[in-house]
């Protein structure tokens, strides 16, 4: 259900602790973080971390790193191949989802806030919960599925002109920046699939060698599971892998539309 205002043991207490640099740091930078511990009752609040930029890489996540490691090791987050190709270190960075490490501190102004990706259920610190998500995009079945006996020699080929088709979508990392931007996902996520997932089943539907067109076509053909995309475009717009999710559900609405005629 839509929810309008935080509720109050969710809001930000926006004075947390504040860890300054050492008195010797020529070139200091203020790191806020948001800090939730699921062991305490109290609200979550913004830590402000205070890092020598001489001192640390260049990207948010090297902050980061940097801040768990000398500072403050119950900072939680989650990072794995450090070059945007596993979507784990997808947060809110200065207003905006990306991924914190082709994020470059040099690129924010003023002091670096840091959030989770929005309104997604939070485990701790910076690591939202993505059971659901993760839940939508297996329910678009994310899998070739043939009705034909595998070629006796060799693979199932296509032609480079729809392998073409499935190369943009095919390099999403499930990131998760694209739904948690869109607004109709903040307000529908139960029952709309959101831009990842949809683009997800985009993939498969213009995949010639998949024999199941139709009943993709047939789970997506709901008042919410597509239809509750307005194209405002935010996903788009987040996408750190530049892929386009907005027009790819813009091009399942025409195919349902055409398939009625
Ligand atoms: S285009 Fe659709 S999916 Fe993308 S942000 Fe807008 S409503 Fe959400
Ligand atoms: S479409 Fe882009 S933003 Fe969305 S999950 Fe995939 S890579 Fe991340
Ligand atoms: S650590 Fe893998 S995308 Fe950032």
């Amino acid at each position: 259900m839509a929810e309008f205002s935080l509720p109050a043991n969710s809001r930000v207490n926006k004075d947390g602790r504040v860890f300054k640099a050492a008195a010797n740091a020529r070139n200091s930078r203020v790191f806020k973080i948001y800090r939730f511990d699921p062991d305490d009752t109290a609200n979550p609040r913004l830590d402000s971390y205070e890092i020598d930029m001489d001192d640390c890489g260049p990207m948010v996540l090297d902050a980061l790193i940097k801040i768990k490691n000398e500072i403050d090791p119950t900072l939680t987050f989650r990072r794995s191949c450090r070059e945007g190709i596993c979507g784990s270190c997808a947060m809110n960075i200065d207003g905006r989802n990306g991924l914190a490490c082709v994020s470059a501190c040099a690129d924010v102004k003023g002091a670096v806030k840091i959030y989770p990706l929005p309104h997604m259920p939070v485990i701790k610190d910076l690591v939202p919960d993505l059971t659901h998500f993760y839940a939508q995009y297996a329910s678009v079945k994310p899998w070739l599925q043939t009705r034909t006996p595998a070629p006796l020699a060799g693979e199932r080929l296509q032609s480079k002109d729809d392998q073409a088709k499935v190369d943009g979508p095919s390099t999403c990392i499930l990131c998760a920046c694209c739904s948690t931007s869109c607004p109709s996902y903040w307000w529908n996520s139960e029952r709309y699939l959101g831009p990842a997932a949809l683009l997800a089943a985009y993939r498969w539907i213009v995949d010639s060698r998949d024999d199941a067109t139709g009943e993709r076509l047939d789970y997506l053909e709901d008042p919410f599971r597509l239809y509750r995309c307005h194209t405002i475009m935010n996903c788009t717009e987040a996408c750190p892998k530049d892929l386009n999710p907005a027009k790819a559900i813009g091009q399942i609405k025409q195919m349902l539309a055409e398939r009625q005629h």
